[in-house]
C-alpha cells in the first residue's frame, strides 16, 4: 500500500492511554496524511479509526530491544523527511513487581532497571535511531513524554526513587540531544512534555488524591499537546513544557 506522506505524524508507544488519544487525535486532523503508530502491541480496539481514514493509518509492531527499534527505523526510512510530529510516549511507574518507592529501604537494583529502561533507554534510543528519518527540510515537532517529579529544581516532597530520576535522567540526554540536533538536522525541536495527572492506567493508583478538575481526560491532553507543537518554533533548544504550555524549572 503507498500512503500520502507529506506530513505525517509517528507515535511510539501507541498503545498506551496518551499513545492511543494522540493516535486517534492525530487521525483526526485533516493536516496530518499519514499516522505511523509503533507499539508493542497489536492495534487496539480502543482506538476507534472511521472506515474512510483506516488508510491513514500505519501499525507497526515492535518489541523494544535496541536490533528490533532499528528494523523499525530502517522501515521508516523510505519516509524521511515527511514527519511533522512524532510522540515518544513511554514511560512505567508501577507493574505487578514494581511500585514507586516511598523510601529508601524500597530502592531495588532490578525495579531501578525496569524503570530506568521504559522512561530513560527507550525514548533515547528511538531519537538516536530515528536522527535520518527525522532529518529533513520539513519542521519536525518531537515531544517526549516527561513529567514535572523529573525536575530536580521542583522536588520538594522527595520519594518515586526511581521514576523521578528516571525521568530526570532523560530530560538530561533529550538536553543533550537537541544541542547535537540543532547542529545537525535544524528542522528538528525537541520538547519534553508534562501532561499533568492524565486519566490512564498508569496514574490509575494514584487518582483518588487528585483534586477535582485535574485529573485530565487523554484526550484532552492529546488536544493540548497538539496546539503545543503547532505553535512550536525551531529553536534548537530543549523546551520542558506542562499542559498548558508553560515551562517547567529544570
Ligand atoms: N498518566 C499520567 O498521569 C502521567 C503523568 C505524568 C507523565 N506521564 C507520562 O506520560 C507517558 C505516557 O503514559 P500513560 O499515562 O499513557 O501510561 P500507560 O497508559 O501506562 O502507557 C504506557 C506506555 O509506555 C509504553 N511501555 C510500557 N512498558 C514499556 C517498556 N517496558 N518498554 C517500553 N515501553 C513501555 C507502552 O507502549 P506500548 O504501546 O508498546 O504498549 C505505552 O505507550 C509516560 O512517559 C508517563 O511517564 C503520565
Amino acid at each position: 500500500m503507498t500512503h500520502n506522506t507529506f506530513n505525517s505524524a509517528l507515535v511510539l508507544g501507541a498503545s498506551g492511554g496518551l499513545g492511543s488519544a494522540l493516535v486517534t487525535h492525530f487521525l483526526s486532523d485533516s493536516a496530518i496524511t499519514c499516522v505511523f503508530a509503533v507499539s508493542s502491541q497489536e492495534q487496539s480496539a480502543a482506538i476507534l479509526v472511521p472506515p474512510n481514514l483506516a488508510s491513514k493509518l500505519v501499525w507497526i509492531k515492535t518489541e523494544y530491544d535496541e536490533q528490533s527499534m532499528a528494523e523499525v527505523a530502517d522501515q521508516l526510512q523510505s519516509y524521511a523527511g515527511s514527519f511533522g510530529r512524532v510522540c515518544i510516549c513511554h514511560g512505567l511507574l508501577h507493574s505487578e513487581t514494581i511500585w514507586p518507592e516511598k523510601r529508601l529501604e524500597d530502592i531495588n537494583a532490578e525495579a531501578l532497571h525496569e524503570i530506568f529502561q521504559s522512561n530513560t533507554v527507550v525514548p533515547v534510543l528511538w531519537l538516536k535511531l530515528l536522527f535520518k528519518v527525522l532529518k529533513g527540510k520539513t519542521p519536525c515537532i518531537v515531544a517526549t513524554l516527561s513529567a514535572r517529579v523529573g525536575s530536580i529544581g521542583d522536588n520538594h516532597m522527595g520519594g518515586w526513587h526511581s521514576y523521578r530520576a528516571s525521568k530526570a535522567a532523560l530530560n538530561m540526554v533529550l538536553k543533550n540531544m537537541a544541542i547535537e540536533y540543532a547542529r545537525r538536522a535544524k528542522n528538528v525541536k525537541l520538547i519534553a512534555f508534562h501532561p499533568g495527572t492524565t486519566d490512564t492506567s498508569l496514574s490509575k493508583p494514584f487518582q483518588a488524591s487528585v483534586p477535582s478538575g485535574k485529573l485530565f481526560s487523554p484526550a484532552f491532553v492529546a488536544s493540548q499537546l497538539s496546539q503545543i507543537m503547532a505553535s512550536a518554533e525551531l529553536d534548537g533548544v530543549l523546551s520542558y513544557l506542562d499542559w498548558n504550555g508553560q515551562p517547567i524549572t529544570w
